[in-house]
């Protein structure tokens, strides 16, 4: 009885069945057993994949340390519309702030992170984009081993995905090709469930314009190029994120699997060699809320990093792992190694085109006018529909921009002829946190998604506790700018569709033309998207840099892996979590093939 958690105590004396179920705890006492075989840090996007997959094997005891507290009965965490409250600077989020962006004045950036069961599934906007074909070749190429190739990831995208109707249950025929989706995976995924006024003026851009933005009747086909009907990782109404899936009710009761709240690791620590390896099985972590005291849990197979981009990193260089004069000026004793680690940070940067429309059935009447969201929220409370089942927008677009010449001049950045430079995503209003007290608008995010420049996360200090320096270096390349300057040509042209022009009335709030007015707009309004990858990288096994193997396997030490978006070498040309769930899902796959 002691080492059940103190709610089941009381659950325990009516149901004795709770004796076979594994547990979410908050209390290091509260777990029921001492050993695991595997130790998950961090119950976020992949990190929740990988717990679920090594817990189908009745053999191995599986434990995830998680830093936040549980996604449970949170309504707004729940509610689609919600998702711009939830973070930064909130309860649910890691709070980090990033270094003064050179290419944009300057400014910092709230640099937001899930801090919750679910991770940054639980925060996120849900948009469901896998990128293209040639972003997982590139991986295949880069990595050498072509497990990560379109073709062969299909398993994986089909394992997590189970492709629902929306919450309006309309006909889907035509805004999707059946044969690209999986149907028994784990998450559900839909179309948007609630319309919009823009729905319409937006597929009269495609067919006015068919050579230069064509209607894409699937964006998750491996080819996105056009524009198409955005999927969301939404179940009947509500978020679906790794936590309300893959530790899903019918998961969560196995006995084989338990979750620890408010646990931060600090380090993993060596437990001796094996292979002639340093074998790093011992995770070091404290109680969030206490910082204190710091205890030892020990993994009889494997350690796996799934804290993040910025939790990866941030442990391996805690526990020595890492560029050793780096370490060393904060004064950590080097262990193995690593430089790679933390560098080639890359994320996604927006740039929002702005008109004032002379309409009133925008998103913003749902944020500022008590009896519209009073209406909204009744309706979701009682049939989860309505305007908030659906995340801030219904379309995106993904375009090559570009000159033949220029991008010949810098490298084209990305991976190939059907992946895209830029990515349009088209809002039917502003659904911010606060919204402007009076106006109507229509915005056009224009967002670099093949960026070229490439940032990093470095320790301030060796002290756990306290944040790394962030510095995404957003914009920061000539490529850059110029693929941005084209892109928010590009939303400018799609405006120009009749009926869209119409509906608009005139240009945009701001109406940069020259390449100098576009920069000085750029460096002003540019703010970030957050889908920050590549700290922890994949890369060859024989390649001279990198932070894990194809097979997730940090090198040169054994017993530690990092699965979480953290390894991709190359940003994807999308929204990054449906490429995160291939990692977990992959990784897990690799881990039980390893056992
Ligand atoms: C506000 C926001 C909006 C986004 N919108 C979208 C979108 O619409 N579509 C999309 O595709 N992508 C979106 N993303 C990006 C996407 O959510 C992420 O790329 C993806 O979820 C990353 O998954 P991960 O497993 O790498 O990390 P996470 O999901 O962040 O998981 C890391 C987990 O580790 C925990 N952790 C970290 N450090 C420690 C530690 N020391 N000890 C214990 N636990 C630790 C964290 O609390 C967290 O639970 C968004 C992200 C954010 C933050
Ligand atoms: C982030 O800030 C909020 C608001 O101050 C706070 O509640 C939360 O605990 C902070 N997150 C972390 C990880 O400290
Ligand atoms: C859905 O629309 C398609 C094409 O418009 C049509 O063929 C089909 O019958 C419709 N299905 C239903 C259930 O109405
Ligand atoms: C960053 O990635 C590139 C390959 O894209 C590689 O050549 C370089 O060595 C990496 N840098 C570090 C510090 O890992
Ligand atoms: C806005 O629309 C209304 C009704 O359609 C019209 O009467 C009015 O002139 C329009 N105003 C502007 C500034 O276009
Ligand atoms: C969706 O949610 C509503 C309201 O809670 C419920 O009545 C309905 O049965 C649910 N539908 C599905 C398919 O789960
Ligand atoms: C890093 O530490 C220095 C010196 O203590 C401090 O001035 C700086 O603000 C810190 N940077 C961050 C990002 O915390
Ligand atoms: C697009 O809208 C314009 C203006 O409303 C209309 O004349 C045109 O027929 C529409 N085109 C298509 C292909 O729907
Ligand atoms: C956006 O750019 C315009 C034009 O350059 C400028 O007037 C405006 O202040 C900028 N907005 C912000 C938030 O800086």
């Amino acid at each position: 009885m002691s080492c059940l958690p103190r709610m089941m105590r009381f659950w325990a004396l009516v149901s004795l069945s709770v004796f076979a179920a594994g547990a979410i705890v908050e209390q290091v006492e509260d777990l029921p057993r001492a050993k695991y075989d595997f130790i998950v840090v961090g119950g976020g996007t992949a990190g929740n994949v990988v717990a679920n997959r090594l817990s189908e094997n009745p053999k191995y005891n599986v434990l995830v340390l998680e830093a936040g507290a549980s996604h449970e009965g949170i309504e707004d965490l729940e509610i689609p519309f919600y998702c711009p409250r939830l973070t930064p600077y909130t309860e649910w989020d890691w709070n980090y702030t990033t270094t003064p962006q050179a290419a944009l004045n300057d400014r910092t950036f709230p640099f937001q992170r899930g801090y919750v069961l679910g991770g940054s599934s639980s925060v996120n906007t849900m948009t469901y984009t896998r990128g293209s074909s040639d972003d997982y070749d590139r991986y295949a190429r880069v990595t050498g081993d072509s497990g990560w190739s379109w073709k062969n990831v299909q398993k994986y995208l089909r394992r997590n995905e189970r492709w629902t109707l929306p919450a309006d249950n309309h006909n889907i025929t035509g805004q999707f090709e059946p044969s690209a989706h999986g149907y028994n995976g784990v998450m559900s995924i839909c179309l948007p469930g609630y319309p919009q006024t823009s729905d319409d003026l937006i597929l009269n851009a495609t067919a006015t314009f068919p050579d230069e933005f064509p209607y894409n009747k699937d964006l998750n086909s491996g080819n996105p190029l056009g524009i198409g009907w955005c999927p969301s990782s939404i179940n009947n109404g509500s978020r679906d994120s790794s936590a309300t899936s893959y530790l899903g009710p019918k998961y969560i009761k196995r006995r084989n699997l338990d979750v620890l709240l408010h646990a931060h690791v600090t380090r993993v620590l060596q437990t001796g060699t094996s292979d002639g390896k340093r074998s790093f099985r011992t995770v070091e972590f404290a109680d969030s809320r206490t910082r204190a005291p710091r205890k030892l849990l020990k993994a009889r197979k494997e350690v796996i990093l799934s804290a993040g981009p910025v939790g990866s990193p941030f442990i391996l260089l805690h526990s020595g792992i890492g560029d050793s004069a780096d370490l060393s000026r904060v004064g950590i004793k080097p262990i193995v190694h690593l430089p790679s680690v933390g560098r080639n940070l890359s994320d996604h940067a927006v740039a929002p085109v702005f008109w004032l429309v002379n309409a009133t059935n925008t998103l913003e009447n749902w944020v500022r006018d008590p009896v519209f969201a009073a209406n909204a929220l009744a309706e979701w409370r009682a049939m989860r529909t309505g305007p908030f089942v659906d995340i801030p927008f219904n379309q995106v677009g993904y375009i090559r921009v570009g000159d033949k010449a220029t991008l010949k001049k810098y490298g084209d950045p990305s991976a190939g002829p059907h992946a895209p430079h830029v990515e349009l995503v088209i809002n039917n209003g502003i659904a911010g946190k606060t919204v402007p007290p009076t106006g109507n608008y229509f915005i056009i995010g224009t967002v670099v998604v093949s960026p070229s420049a490439r940032g990093s996360i470095v320790l301030n200090s060796s002290d756990p506790f306290v944040h790394p320096e962030v510095n995404p270096e957003y914009l920061n390349s000539e490529l850059d700018m110029y693929l941005m300057r084209e892109g928010i040509r590009k939303a400018m042209r799609l405006a120009e569709g009749p009926a869209l022009k119409a509906y608009l009335g005139g240009p945009p709030l701001y109406n940069p033309t020259t390449d100098a007015e576009m920069d000085v707009y750029i460096r002003s309004n540019g703010t970030n998207l957050h889908h920050p990858v590549g700290t922890a990288s994949m890369s060859a096994k024989s390649a001279p840099y990198g932070v894990v193997d194809p097979d997730l396997r940090v090198k040169g030490v054994s017993g530690l892996r990092v699965v979480d978006s953290s390894v991709f070498p190359f940003i994807p040309s999308a929204h990054t979590m449906a490429a995160t769930y291939v990692v977990g899902e992959r990784g897990a796959d690799l881990i039980n093939q390893a056992w």
